[in-house]
């Protein structure tokens, strides 16, 4: 079955913005971009495709899941859609214009089930919290790159969603010399996976904890 990947960069208190909802605090420059520029290319948006020659490689994602939040920065700069290479799905409780490369949807959670049903590759789930928040019972992967910096307000990986621990299981923790870690987890979810997910039919990976590099 397709996961449902939450792949998000946060600082290192768990905020994937700011309190006015910017992130370019974060560093854009260092070695871990070797990661977003060539694991996570299809992650990247349409105009910085265009502006590094990168051909989206095809081969993580298929489909993108936004909330209407994390879509807005892009109306305003005039972009109505940000991810041409990908399926693109936005959640909104309103009625809302989108581009016809956009489809809207008033029930995120029935729409990444029913995404999940269809062949393909994983979904990526690029935010915001509000929506992760949601989403979080179906999502099947975190791909978090820590930044290393706190923040100490802004808008959280998982918005308001409340106290209810959910176990994820460790499966790798990058360092580079940027101080980005990059931490990967996968859902554990309790009497394992009726669907056939190999990732539940097979004991747990061992974590694999990877300094990249030494300072
Ligand atoms: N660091 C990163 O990697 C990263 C990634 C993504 C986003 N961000 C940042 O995160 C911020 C946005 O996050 P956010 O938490 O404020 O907002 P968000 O999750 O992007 O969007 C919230 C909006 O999505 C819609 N929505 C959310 N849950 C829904 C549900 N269950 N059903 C239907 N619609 C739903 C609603 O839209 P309506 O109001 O239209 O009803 C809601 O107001 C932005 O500043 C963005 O730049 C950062």
């Amino acid at each position: 079955m397709r996961e449902l990947v939450y792949y998000v960069a946060t600082s290192v208190d768990g905020y994937i913005a700011d309190p006015t909802g910017a992130f370019d605090a974060f560093p854009v420059e260092g070695d871990h971009m070797a990661v977003v520029l060539d694991e996570y290319a299809d992650a990247l948006p349409g105009h910085v495709l265009r502006a590094l020659g990168i051909d989206p490689p095809g081969t993580r994602f298929d489909t993108v899941v936004m909330g209407w939040n994390t879509l807005a920065p892009a109306l305003a700069a005039g972009i109505d859609s940000p991810y041409p290479h990908l399926r693109q799905i936005v959640a909104s409780r309103q009625d809302r214009d989108v581009a016809p490369a956009v489809t809207l949807t008033h029930d995120p959670v029935a729409t990444v089930r029913a995404l999940k049903k269809e062949t393909g590759r994983s979904i990526w789930l690029c935010g915001g919290g509000e929506l992760a928040a949601s989403l979080l019972p179906e999502i099947d992967r975190l791909v978090i790159k820590r930044n290393p910096l706190v923040f100490g307000a802004g808008i959280p990986l998982f918005g308001r969603a409340p106290y209810a621990p959910r176990p994820f299981t460790p499966v790798s923790a990058r360092a580079f010399r940027s101080d980005v870690v990059i931490e990967e987890y996968v859902a554990a979810r309790a009497g394992g996976n009726a669907g056939g997910d190999p990732r539940q039919s097979s004991p747990s990976p061992a974590p694999t904890l990877t300094a990249c590099a030494s300072r």
